[in-house]
């Protein structure tokens, strides 16, 4: 395959950083995947509406199912639940690769998803749905697949740690925080997701199924969100030696039966001792305990739309070099032509 047809459905806050960066990187593109990448159209609801002055407005389109049926690789970047999971399934069920950073949507219908992906040969790929630029769906579906996790536990939602982070750091008011964090474009369009843990429950969910090679959903998650805390309480645990921070932990557990998962969000008091503690702004971080690999941590940008453009660039690379070479990618990709600096202007 000489061009790889690549279909956008959604140009906010994520998508755009994803067209600015094909139409920017593109041609980086076709040595790394061995074809050339090529946005055929980007699906939007209003169009009209204000974009980027990198929008070609040219490829904008309202009929996103005349978009997938043209596509190599369709990259979901809308958010919720629909139309995105028919417009999902329907790339799917024609044997295209799917690139989602929708965890609402996974944590809901991923067991749906994956099946159709199967049954049709597709691929599906998650990288920006965990954690913005964090690499940590691959180091769980990847680096650690031939280990066995005992635990995953971490901060994997931006605007509440922002929030938290605001109100310990800077004596922002809860809303001023929120405010800001969506102005930033780190919160999801209804931030109810974010500060009543559902984001952060559905990332759970997703960590817990790769970590423990079982299907876990957002139904499965106890969670507590950070609405209902106060400056007091922000003091209090400054008092006590720590900061609060809202984490995520999946975990094996003894029942009486065997083993089972344990899933649950909520804020918790973290000592300044840990490193967790000093996670700021909007960045996340997820330690992982492995039985052979012992601990790791991942750490870094968790939302925002370049950095999260950077995680569903790495699942279009991985996908176009795929399809490139027929289903079956060389492990090792070309080398490229950067000049190296000698040692001694390191
Ligand atoms: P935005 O709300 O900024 O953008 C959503 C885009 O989807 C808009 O362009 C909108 O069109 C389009 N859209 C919405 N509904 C429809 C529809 N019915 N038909 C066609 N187009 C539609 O969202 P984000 O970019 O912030 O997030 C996108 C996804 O990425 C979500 O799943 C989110 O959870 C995930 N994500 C976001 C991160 C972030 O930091 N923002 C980080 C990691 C993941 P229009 O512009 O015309 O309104
Ligand atoms: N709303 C999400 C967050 C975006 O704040 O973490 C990244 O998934």
């Amino acid at each position: 395959l000489d061009t790889v047809k690549i279909a956008v459905l959604g140009c906010g806050t994520v998508g755009s950083q994803v067209v600015r960066l094909l139409a920017e990187r593109g041609g980086d593109y076709a040595a790394r995947c061995g074809a050339h990448v090529e946005v055929s159209g980007i699906a939007v609801r209003d169009i009209d509406a204000p974009r980027p002055d990198w929008i070609d407005r040219d490829k904008l389109t309202v009929d996103a199912d005349a978009l997938i049926d043209d596509a190599d690789i369709v990259i979901e970047l809308i958010g919720g639940i629909e139309p995105a999971r028919t417009w999902v399934l329907r790339a799917l069920r024609a044997g295209a690769t799917v690139v989602t950073g929708n965890k609402a949507l996974l944590a809901s219908h991923g067991p749906e998803l994956h099946d159709a992906a199967r049954e049709s040969g597709a691929s599906l790929y998650f990288e920006a749905a965990v954690a913005g630029a964090v690499p940590v769906v691959y180091g769980l579906r990847e680096s650690l697949a031939g280990d066995r996790v005992e635990g995953v536990l971490g901060i994997v939602n931006g605007t509440t740690n922002y929030i938290l982070d605001q109100m310990a750091t800077h004596g922002w008011s809860y809303d001023e925080a929120l405010a800001r964090a969506q102005e930033l474009g780190y919160a999801e369009a209804d931030p109810t997701a974010d500060v009543d843990g559902l984001d952060a429950a559905a990332k759970c969910a997703i960590l817990a199924s790769l970590a423990f090679h079982t299907r876990v959903g957002i139904d499965d998650v106890a969670v507590e969100g950070v609405r209902s805390i106060t400056p007091a309480d922000i003091a209090a645990a400054k008092r006590a030696g720590g900061v609060i921070k809202l984490l995520a932990h999946a975990r094996r557990v003894r029942t009486d039966e065997g083993e089972a998962v344990s899933v649950h969000v909520a804020p918790t008091l973290v000592s300044t001792a840990n490193p967790l503690a000093s996670v700021s702004g909007a960045f996340n971080a997820v330690v992982i305990d492995a039985e052979a690999a012992g601990r790791l941590m991942f750490y870094g940008q968790g939302a925002g739309g370049v950095q999260t453009a950077s995680a569903v660039l790495s699942d279009v690379v991985a996908a176009a070099t795929h399809i490139a070479h027929g289903g079956s990618a060389p492990r090792e990709s070309a080398y490229e032509s950067l000049p190296i600096l000698p040692a001694s202007q390191v």
